[in-house]
C-alpha cells in the first residue's frame, strides 16, 4: 500500500480506491503531487508538478528558477520562504525569528498503525489492515524534528494524517501553529459544505462556493461546539448525494479547531485542518515533543452519501473501540424531560416500572441527583447524594431497585463543571478556569473546572469512580453545559498559558481513559447542552452522543440528516419525547416521533405514566420493533434519499450488509392535499433480489425496480388529524418466490 521510489524520491500511498503522492524535491522540500481516485503506479510522477517561472515569484535558491514555493503544491508548508499562503506550521524561536526551514531527513514505512500519545485516534485491526509512513524532516538550525505521519487502510478510501514535533536543540521554541493536515489542491472548483448551527439546531448543512481568499469554520469556545462541527467537505461543482467527487475532512478532536480553505489568486486551494492557532501556543524545551490530533480525509467519487458511509464504517470499526464496538445499543429511558430536577425516588421508580413493562432495557437518571441540586444554581462538583429527601437510600439504593426490576441503571454527570454554591468550590475556589484579577463569566450559573490541572482531574476521577462502583452503573451521560471563557490556569506558569485550552481537553480525554479502563463495559454517551461536543474525539471514548436537546421529531429530521453526513447512526442518541414538544410545543404524531427516533441509539424521554393505554401499547410495539431490527437500523449501510433542507420531504434508509433487508423512513413535513403520487428511488439494494415490502405479498419488487424506477409512496394518510408531520416506514425483505 505504500511505495517509495528511491530514484524519483516519491511516495505513493494507494489502495484500490485512492492514491496519495508526495515528492521529495532536490532541495529536500516536500511537494504534494496528488490525492484522489487511485491512479496507476509509476516510478516518477514529477511530470505532474506544475513548475514554471512566474512574474515576481520568489525562489529559495538562485539556480532554482521555477520552483517557487508560492506556486507549488506543498505537503506541509511551514512559515518562512517564498510561500505567501497561510502556513500549516509556525514556530517562534528564542531570538525572535519565526523562520523555519524543514528539509527531508529520513522516512519509515511499516505495517499497522501506532496509537497517538494522549489523544484519541483510529487504529488498525491487524498488521495488514493498515500501512503507515512517517516522513521525518529536520530544521537543522534549531535542531527540531518534524514527523509527518500517514496511514492508509486496505479497505477504506481515506488517509489518516497527524504531525509530531520534537525539539532536540538548545533553548526553547514556541509552536504558534501546528495543523494536523494540509492539502494543496491544484484548483478550487468546489463547493464547501460544513455542519453548523447552534443549540437545538446542531449540524445543519451549509454550502457555499469557494472564492479567492480565506473561508472556513472554527471554534474558540474550548469545545468542538454546536456552532461548527470539526468537519468540512469539498464537493465538485454539481456533485450531489449520489454523484460526483467529494473530499471529506474530519478532525479527531474535541477542543478549539479551525478548518480553512484558502483559494489563491491562481485559483489553487489549500485546505488546513487542526487546532485553532489563535488560542494556542506551545513551548518546547530540549527533548520535549508535541503531538497533533489526527485528521481523516475521505475521498468519494460517488457523492456525499458514499463519503458518509466511509466515515460511518471507519468510525464504527476503527475509532469506536472496546466492549461497545459493533454492539447494539440498549433501549433507554431518560427522566430529564419528564421530571427535570424535580423528582424523588417514587417518581423515578414509577417511570422505571412502566419502562420495564414496555421492555425498555436501561433507566438513566439525569441531572439533579447529587449535592444540593434542585436547580442549576448549585451542586455541580459534589458527586455524592446530599438530599436524602429525594433519594432516601442514595443513588445506590435507587440503582439497586431499578436493577431488581430487571433493567440496567445509568447516571448523568457533568464532570468538568462546578457551581459556586458547592462544597467543591468552597474548598477549592482556585480550581476553576479564571484569569487573575479579571471578571469570571458565568454560563448557566456554572464555572469550568481546570482540567489542565491533573490534581483536579484526579479528584473528579475518584469521586466518579466511587459512585460508579458503588451504584452498579452501566451507562454514563457525560454532559458539558458551558463553553470556556477567560482561559487561564492558576496551576501553570505564565509562559504555559497558551497551552491551557489543549491541556484542558487532554485532561478530559485522560479522565475518560481512566474511567474506561476501570469500567470497560460502561456505555458512555457524550453530551454538551445537546450536541455541542459531538465530534470524533468524543466518539473514541463515548460511542454515543446526545446530538441535540431538540427532541421535536420534525426538527430532528434536519439534525439527524446533517449529523449523518459524518457520524454513524449507532452513535446518535435519538429519543421519543412527549407532546406538546418541550422545545417548540409542536404536536407530532407518536408514529412520526418513533419513525424518526428509530434511526439512532433509540430511547425515550417522557413519563410513560402519562400515556393512555393505547399509547403504552404503541410503546411496547416500538420496543419490540427496535429489538427485532436494531442491528439493521443502527449498523446498516445508511443512504440519505431526500433532503429536508431542500423541501417538504425527508427520506433515508438502512440496508443490511448482505442486502437481505432494508428499512426506509419517509417523512412528510406538511400535509399536501391532492398531491401527485410519488416514486421514491431506493439505494443500496441488490438489483437481482426480490424484495417484499411490509410483508405484503402483493408488493414484491426486484431491487433494480426499486432503485431505478422507485417505490410507490402511498399517500394513505392524506386526510385526518395527522395530515401534517406524517411518516411511513417500509420494511423490505428479500424473498424467494
Ligand atoms: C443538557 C442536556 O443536553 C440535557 O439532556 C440534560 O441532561 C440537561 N443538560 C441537564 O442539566
Amino acid at each position: 500500500m505504500i511505495k517509495y521510489e528511491e530514484k524519483s524520491g516519491e511516495f505513493h500511498l494507494s489502495n484500490k480506491y485512492i492514491s496519495y503522492i508526495i515528492k521529495i524535491s532536490e532541495g529536500g522540500e516536500l511537494y504534494h503531487i496528488y490525492f484522489g481516485k487511485r491512479i496507476r503506479e509509476r516510478e516518477d510522477f514529477s511530470h505532474l508538478l506544475k513548475i514554471c517561472d512566474r512574474p515576481l515569484a520568489i525562489y529559495s535558491e538562485e539556480n532554482e528558477i521555477g520552483h517557487s514555493l508560492q506556486y507549488t503544491q506543498r505537503e506541509y508548508p511551514f512559515y518562512g520562504g517564498g510561500d505567501f499562503r497561510y502556513p500549516a506550521m509556525e514556530i517562534a524561536y528564542e531570538n525572535g525569528s519565526r523562520i523555519s526551514c524543514f528539509k527531508y531527513s529520513n522516512h519509515k514505512i511499516y505495517q499497522g498503525k501506532k496509537k497517538l500519545e494522549g489523544l484519541p485516534s483510529s487504529y488498525a485491526l491487524s498488521e495488514s489492515d493498515a500501512h503507515s509512513l512517517e516522513i521525518c524532516l529536520e530544521d537543522s538550525l534549531s535542531n527540531t524534528l518534524l514527523t509527518l505521519s500517514y496511514s492508509i487502510y486496505e479497505e477504506m478510501p481515506l488517509i489518516c494524517k497527524s504531525v509530531r514535533l520534537l525539539h532536540r536543540g538548545e533553548g526553547d521554541i514556541r509552536i504558534e501553529k501546528v495543523f494536523s493536515s494540509c492539502l494543496d489542491l491544484p484548483d478550487s472548483d468546489y463547493e464547501l459544505l460544513h455542519l453548523s448551527g447552534a443549540w437545538s439546531r446542531e449540524r445543519h448543512i451549509k454550502k457555499r462556493s469557494l472564492e479567492q481568499g480565506i473561508q472556513g469554520i472554527y471554534s474558540m469556545r474550548g469545545a468542538s461546539s454546536a456552532e461548527h462541527n470539526p468537519f468540512i467537505a469539498l464537493l465538485r461543482k454539481g456533485a450531489s448525494e449520489e454523484y460526483g467527487e467529494v473530499l471529506g475532512f474530519s478532525l479527531v478532536y474535541s477542543g478549539n479547531h479551525l478548518e480553512q480553505v484558502e483559494v489563491d489568486t491562481d485559483n489553487a486551494a489549500r485546505v488546513l485542518i487542526g487546532i485553532h492557532p489563535d488560542t494556542f501556543s506551545w513551548n518546547l524545551k530540549k527533548g520535549e515533543s508535541f503531538q497533533s490530533p489526527e485528521a481523516i480525509i475521505v475521498y468519494s467519487d460517488s457523492g456525499l452519501n458514499a463519503m458518509s458511509r466511509s466515515f460511518h464504517k471507519f468510525f464504527n470499526t476503527r475509532l469506536v473501540n472496546g466492549y461497545w464496538k459493533d454492539r447494539e445499543r440498549p433501549i433507554l429511558i431518560n427522566n430529564w424531560e419528564a421530571t427535570e430536577m424535580d423528582f424523588d425516588e417514587k417518581k423515578i421508580l414509577d417511570i422505571a416500572i412502566k419502562a420495564k413493562e414496555a421492555g425498555i432495557e436501561l433507566f438513566v437518571l439525569d441531572d439533579g441527583w447529587f449535592g444540593e441540586r434542585n436547580n442549576d444554581k448549585s451542586g455541580l462538583g459534589d458527586w455524592y447524594v446530599k438530599n436524602f429527601k429525594k433519594l432516601p437510600e442514595g443513588v445506590s439504593g435507587l440503582s439497586k431497585k431499578i436493577r431488581k426490576l430487571g433493567m440496567k441503571f445509568g447516571l448523568w454527570f457533568e464532570p468538568e463543571m462546578v457551581n459556586k454554591n458547592s462544597d467543591l468550590y468552597r474548598k477549592h475556589p482556585d480550581w476553576v478556569i479564571a484569569a487573575p484579577d479579571r471578571n469570571m463569566s458565568q454560563g448557566r450559573n456554572q464555572y469550568v473546572l481546570d482540567f489542565s490541572n491533573p490534581l483536579v482531574v484526579e479528584y473528579i476521577y475518584r469521586a466518579m469512580k466511587k459512585v460508579i462502583s458503588e451504584a452498579g452503573i452501566s451507562y454514563i451521560k457525560w454532559d458539558m453545559n458551558r463553553y470556556i471563557t477567560e482561559c487561564y490556569s492558576a496551576a501553570h506558569q505564565a509562559k504555559d498559558q497558551g497551552k491551557i485550552f489543549h491541556k484542558y481537553i487532554l485532561g478530559v480525554y485522560g479522565l475518560y481513559e481512566k474511567l474506561k479502563t476501570d469500567f470497560p463495559e460502561v456505555l458512555f454517551e457524550s453530551c454538551s447542552s445537546g450536541g455541542a461536543r459531538s465530534d470524533p474525539g468524543m466518539l473514541y471514548y463515548a460511542p454515543q452522543s446526545w446530538i441535540s436537546d431538540d427532541t421535536d421529531a420534525i426538527e430532528r429530521l434536519k439534525i439527524q440528516y446533517g449529523t449523518s453526513i459524518v457520524y454513524p447512526i449507532s452513535s446518535m442518541g435519538a429519543h421519543i419525547s412527549a407532546v406538546p414538544n418541550q422545545q417548540n410545543g409542536r404536536m407530532t404524531p407518536m408514529k412520526t416521533r418513533a419513525n424518526v427516533a428509530f434511526f439512532g441509539a433509540f430511547g425515550y424521554e417522557l413519563d410513560l405514566n402519562e400515556l393512555t393505554k393505547e399509547g403504552m401499547e404503541e410503546v411496547k410495539e416500538q420496543v419490540r420493533f427496535v429489538k427485532k431490527h436494531r442491528k439493521l437500523l443502527q449498523y446498516g449501510d445508511f443512504y440519505r434519499l431526500q433532503n429536508p433542507f431542500e423541501g417538504n420531504i425527508a427520506a433515508w434508509m438502512s440496508v443490511s450488509e448482505d442486502k437481505q433487508e432494508a428499512i426506509v423512513g419517509y417523512y412528510r413535513i406538511l400535509g399536501e392535499v391532492n398531491k401527485a403520487y410519488k416514486r421514491l428511488k431506493l439505494q443500496g439494494l441488490d438489483e437481482k433480489k426480490l424484495y417484499m415490502v411490509n410483508g405484503d405479498e402483493k408488493q414484491v419488487y426486484y431491487g433494480d425496480e426499486l432503485m431505478y424506477i422507485g417505490m410507490l409512496i402511498e399517500h394513505t394518510w392524506e386526510r385526518g388529524a395527522d395530515l401534517d408531520f406524517s411518516s411511513e416506514l417500509y420494511y423490505l425483505e428479500s424473498v424467494i418466490l
